[in-house]
């Protein structure tokens, strides 16, 4: 057994928040008093509170959910066991970039802490251990759709409307960004190898922020589900959000593709208000149209109308300068 792993089944027998003491952890994991106290230090970098009293033993506040395989493939109705592979790390770099060396045709991977998650061109995605949801999809195909471009947009769509199914009013900001109660609380990333019109490898990796509280590290407004007041099971959303991505990526017909982006305007968080699109060396301003039927943002400006492709270009609000 590898240091990480004492360190998962330590959290795993301290999961429920209640006094666990250091003499059964010691024999449950066939490991020493000592060597229980070193490893209880370590979960430190985890960002995990273990409180230790002599006498009751360890304690972690606030008890948390670890992602369990068997719980999300359950939780995937809809999608048989054998037509797609789960796997559950502890620790990764990104999700997306471990399933672009590993993996094959409709693999999940899901983490529960990311060392180096990633956002668009280059950003970085806070990753705290055990907190969040950071999952990817890859795919296989023999054939791109055209409009596949827009694929951020279809899944983000079909995102919402499960969410907002469930009472969650998840809302979108163009190209990639989930939004809850006007904070930024998730966010795909969506990575492509092969051939224009041939065959090809589509990663879509996803973020979404759970049970997280503090994160100062973020340089913009950001919310969870658990700051916005939602206690939701980390296992059980992890299988709707699986479930919905792969059933995305498996109808990606130009057909459908435009059926979801004509729902875009159900989850749009800027239709019709002032915004500013910002490039490498130009900044534009207008009012949100909407998209077109390629997932283009359209811009009303005082010269006319506008169209900004999925790419280079970040959408803010007036009162946001410029990264
Ligand atoms: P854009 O409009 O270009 O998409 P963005 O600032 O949202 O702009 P992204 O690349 O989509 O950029 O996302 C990365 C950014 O998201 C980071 O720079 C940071 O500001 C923010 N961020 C990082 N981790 C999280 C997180 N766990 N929850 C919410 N926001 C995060
Ligand atoms: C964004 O808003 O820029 C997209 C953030 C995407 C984060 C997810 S977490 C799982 C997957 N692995 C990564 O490294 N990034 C995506």
């Amino acid at each position: 057994m590898t240091g990480q792993d004492v360190q998962l089944r330590l959290v795993q027998a301290l999961s429920a928040g209640e006094w666990v003491s250091g003499a059964s952890l010691a024999e449950a994991m066939g490991i020493s008093r000592e060597a229980v106290s070193k490893r209880v230090r370590k979960l430190a970098e985890w960002n995990l509170d273990v409180t230790s009293q002599s006498g009751r033993g360890y304690r972690l506040t606030p008890p948390l959910e670890l992602l369990n395989p068997t719980a999300i493939e359950q939780g995937m109705a809809s999608v048989p066991a054998k037509d797609c592979q789960i796997k559950v790390v502890t620790s990764v770099d990104s999700t997306n970039r471990w399933l672009s060396e590993n993996g094959a045709h409709r693999t999940l991977c899901l983490a529960e802490h990311q060392t180096a998650g990633r956002g668009r061109r280059g950003r970085q995605w806070h990753s705290p251990f055990a907190q969040n949801l950071y999952l990817s999809l890859r795919m296989d195909f023999s054939r791109w759709p055209d409009k596949l471009p827009a694929l951020g947009l279809v899944v983000a769509v079909a995102l919402c409307q499960r969410l907002n199914a469930q009472g969650i009013p998840l809302q979108l900001k163009w190209p990639n960004d989930l939004y809850l109660g006007g904070r930024k609380i998730g966010g795909l990333l969506i990575e492509q190898r092969g051939e224009m019109h041939g065959a090809g490898t589509l990663i879509v990796g996803l973020g979404l922020n759970v049970a997280m509280r503090d994160a100062s590290k973020i340089d913009q407004q950001w919310t969870s589900l658990a700051r916005e007041g939602y206690d939701v099971s980390r296992n059980a959303l992890a299988a709707t959000l699986a479930e919905t991505l792969l059933r995305e990526c498996e109808q990606l017909s130009d057909a459908h593709i435009t059926m979801r982006l004509s729902q875009h305007s159900d989850f749009d968080l800027y239709r019709g208000q002032d915004i500013q699109i910002i490039g490498s060396d130009s900044i534009v301003k207008g009012q949100s149209r909407g998209i077109d039927e390629w997932g283009r943002l359209r811009l009303h400006t005082a010269q006319g109308e506008r169209v900004f492709s999925v790419g280079d270009v970040s959408l803010r609000t007036h009162d946001h300068a410029p990264d």
